[in-house]
């Protein structure tokens, strides 16, 4: 190539760049939205565990002592997932637990944990949704008892329990623990398990992460109070692994957790995690 026409071509491969770059950034990092995802346990929820079921296309059984809830088809399939959606339907969903038509989600959808995203994070994220292959699964009802099974009375549960908005870092703790509280707090929704309720199924806000209740059994404590019996190594190795010091694999709820979540974040927030764990006030055993 001559270098006047080199120049022209360069110029040219430099165009498409940014027309890609701008793109991407009007539209989202949809690869920044997958990591979002995974650190979220999107899939898990979302997605039927019956063997050869597509991601994201929904059925998936959430028990929980209200009833047995189903995740919805998140694929942009027109008329049974997200197709006809817009950003701010998705926006309101995961920030305000409001569906399209202004009435509420149930709280079984963890959006009191995803409330906390940065916009920027709820941008990728629904850029990513968007790249998923499309699937047809109709949505399954969910299988509630009365009277539970009345979406009214979220009303009542939000107005007790919820406070939505972005969650703002805490002044005095460092950056790596802020982070650390971000993936635990917003992303990884850890307290939805491991924080008591009360019979309304409100968290007990003063007892965060001490220790709850699934219809499994119970969940354990994660402020120093347990943890601080484990090493840093032993806990980069059970969010990689999912093998406890004692040398036991976690299954079930947890297990899932690991595998779509913890083992797929980068060393930097597993290590951002544990300092975070490591700040809290360390909280007695709950008993109840
Ligand atoms: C613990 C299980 C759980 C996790 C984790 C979860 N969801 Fe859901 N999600 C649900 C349930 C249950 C519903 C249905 C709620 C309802 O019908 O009121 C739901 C509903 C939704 C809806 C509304 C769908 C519709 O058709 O109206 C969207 C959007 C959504 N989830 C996105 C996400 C995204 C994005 C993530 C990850 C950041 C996520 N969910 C993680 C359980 C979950
Ligand atoms: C869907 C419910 C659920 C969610 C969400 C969840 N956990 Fe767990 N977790 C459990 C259960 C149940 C166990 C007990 C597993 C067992 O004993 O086999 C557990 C165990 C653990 C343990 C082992 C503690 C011990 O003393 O044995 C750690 C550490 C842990 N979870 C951290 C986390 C973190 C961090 C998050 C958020 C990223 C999280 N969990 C989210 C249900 C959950």
């Amino acid at each position: 190539m001559r270098p006047a026409a080199r120049r022209r071509a360069s110029v040219a491969i430099a165009l498409v760049l940014l027309g890609a770059r701008g793109d991407a950034f009007a539209q989202g990092n949809a690869r920044n939205g997958l990591y979002i995802s995974k650190a979220a346990g999107c899939v898990g929820c979302h997605t039927d565990t019956r063997p050869g079921s597509s991601p994201f296309a929904g059925g998936r059984a959430i028990d929980t002592p209200f009833g047995t809830f189903y995740g919805s088809n998140l694929t942009p399939h027109r008329e049974n997932g997200l197709g006809k959606w817009s950003e701010e339907d998705f926006r309101r969903a995961i920030r305000l637990g409001e569906r399209p038509d202004g009435t509420h989600y149930f709280p079984a959808f963890p959006y009191a944990s995803f409330t906390g995203m940065t916009d920027g994070d709820v941008r990728d994220l629904w850029a990513y949704l968007k790249t998923l292959p499309t699937a047809s699964t109709p949505n399954r009802p969910h299988e509630l008892r009365f009277p539970f099974s009345w979406r009214f009375l979220v009303t009542f549960w939000k107005w007790l329990y919820y406070k939505p908005g972005a969650l703002a870092p805490t002044a005095k703790a460092s950056a790596m623990e802020n982070r650390g509280m971000y993936l635990i707090r917003t992303l990884g929704h850890c307290g939805e398990c491991h924080t008591p309720r009360n019979t309304l199924g409100g968290p007990k806000s003063d007892r965060f992460l001490a220790g709850g209740k699934l219809p499994e059994g119970r969940t354990p404590n994660l402020t120093p109070t347990r943890l601080k019996k484990w090493s840093d190594a032993d806990l980069v190795k059970f969010f990689k692994s999912g093998t406890t010091p004692a040398g036991d694999l976690v299954a079930d709820n947890m297990g899932e957790v690991v595998q779509n979540s913890t083992s797929q974040l980068s060393s930097e927030d597993v290590a951002a995690m544990i300092a975070y764990l490591r700040s809290l006030p360390a909280q007695p055993e709950e008993t109840k």
